[in-house]
């Protein structure tokens, strides 16, 4: 018998924001409604939105206007249909609500659901794939921490905000002798310091995959100073631990509080009591997931978005889209659903960094 043709869609954004995700979301809406005549609705909030059935009927031109826009129209939120938390804080109850949203799904006639989200986005849809729902995921990350995918959206322009600030430092770094610490984010990967150390031409790039010793940054500081530069740029990765410093861990998936900031300011009390150098922190923030999204990353958003419709009209779901060099394919949800992909000791950009004499900390 020929498969049923998937008439509705719904479409929501899940985890942290970043640029590119409405480049995705119109991609989905015009390609679904100009190729295969389908209707699209939008889910506002991530899953929150499937637990409440709060929805935008999402027609060709109301995605007009938006390729260039941060954020995203349909808002997100880190909901876990799973582990629903009510109540106030201390008096928290937490409920498994995931049939809720299998009942949502076939009360709003869906065909099929993309879901445009990182790795914890990616585990809920998997496990919502096992209860029966038909899911199509599309990888957006600024950790770029999400295994079966060479590229996610968000990557490109929030590595662009960091660079572009690197090289911002550098003439104030320059005009006050100063060591300047910048702290990027990443969560628990090194992927965008270490991408951002090296474009930006970082001295020191600290991420969480080396562990690295106070001494070892301390005296290639105070060695470059000897040979006549009188300013150094320290990138660090939010996920990195400082030796003897209580930085709390920050948390997967479900944040609540983190520590932004706190692991720079660390870092620089490390280097300023080692050396005696005066230093200074600048905490990017989330200056870097905001704003427009890069050439790159409008194109690949389009070009995942455009995919996942196809895969739902060809039936192909329980899948993520992703880019393997430069072709969009696609592999199986439950591949993407591991552990937060890390920077491998090995990686090519680990020898590149240590080639041009950055000082990993190690
Ligand atoms: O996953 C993206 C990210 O920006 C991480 O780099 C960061 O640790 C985290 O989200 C911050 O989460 P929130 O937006 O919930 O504060």
């Amino acid at each position: 018998m020929a498969k049923k043709r998937a008439r509705r869609i719904g479409i929501l954004t899940g985890g942290g924001d970043c640029p590119g995700l409405n480049a995705a979301i119109r991609a989905v809406v015009r390609s679904a409604v100009r190729d295969h005549k389908m209707e699209v609705l939008g889910i506002l909030e991530g899953f929150k939105g499937l637990l409440g059935m709060n929805t935008v009927p999402l027609a060709y031109d109301d995605v007009a206007n938006i390729l260039t826009l941060g954020g995203t129209i349909l808002g997100t939120s880190r909901e876990n249909p799973f582990k629903v938390r009510r109540g106030k804080p201390g008096k928290e109850t937490v409920e498994d609500r995931s049939d809720l949203v299998v009942e949502s799904y076939r009360k709003l006639k869906f065909d099929a659901l993309i879901c445009i989200g990182g790795d914890g986005t990616h585990r809920k849809a998997h496990k919502l794939a096992q209860k029966g729902l038909a899911i199509i995921g599309i990888p957006k990350t600024i950790d770029h921490d999400l295994r079966g995918t060479d590229e996610t959206i968000g990557f490109d322009s929030c590595l662009a905000v960091a660079t572009e600030s690197i090289d911002r430092l550098h003439s104030t770094a320059a005009s006050h002798h100063r060591i300047m610490i910048i702290e990027v984010m990443g969560n628990r990967a090194g992927w965008l310091a270490l991408s951002a150390g090296i474009a930006g031409g970082g001295d020191v790039i600290l991420i969480p995959e080396i562990r690295y010793s106070p001494e070892a940054i301390s005296s290639f500081l105070v060695e470059r100073r000897r040979r006549g530069r009188r300013f150094s740029i320290v990138v660090v990765a939010e996920g990195t631990r400082p030796h003897g410093m209580s930085v709390p861990r920050l948390s997967n998936g479900d944040y609540g509080g983190d520590p932004v900031g706190k692991v720079g300011v660390a870092v620089a009390r490390q280097i300023h009591d080692m050396t005696g150098l005066e230093t200074r922190v600048t905490v990017l923030g989330y200056v870097q997931r905001g704003g427009r999204p890069t050439p790159n990353d409008r194109i690949l958003a389009t070009r995942f978005g455009t995919e996942a419709v196809e895969l739902v009209a060809r039936g192909r779901c329980g899948r993520m889209v992703c880019l393997r060099g430069n072709e969009i394919e696609s592999l199986p949800l439950a591949r993407v659903a591991g552990p937060p992909l890390t920077v491998p000791a090995d990686h090519p950009l680990i020898a590149a960094a240590r080639s041009v004499g950055t000082c990993l900390g190690d």
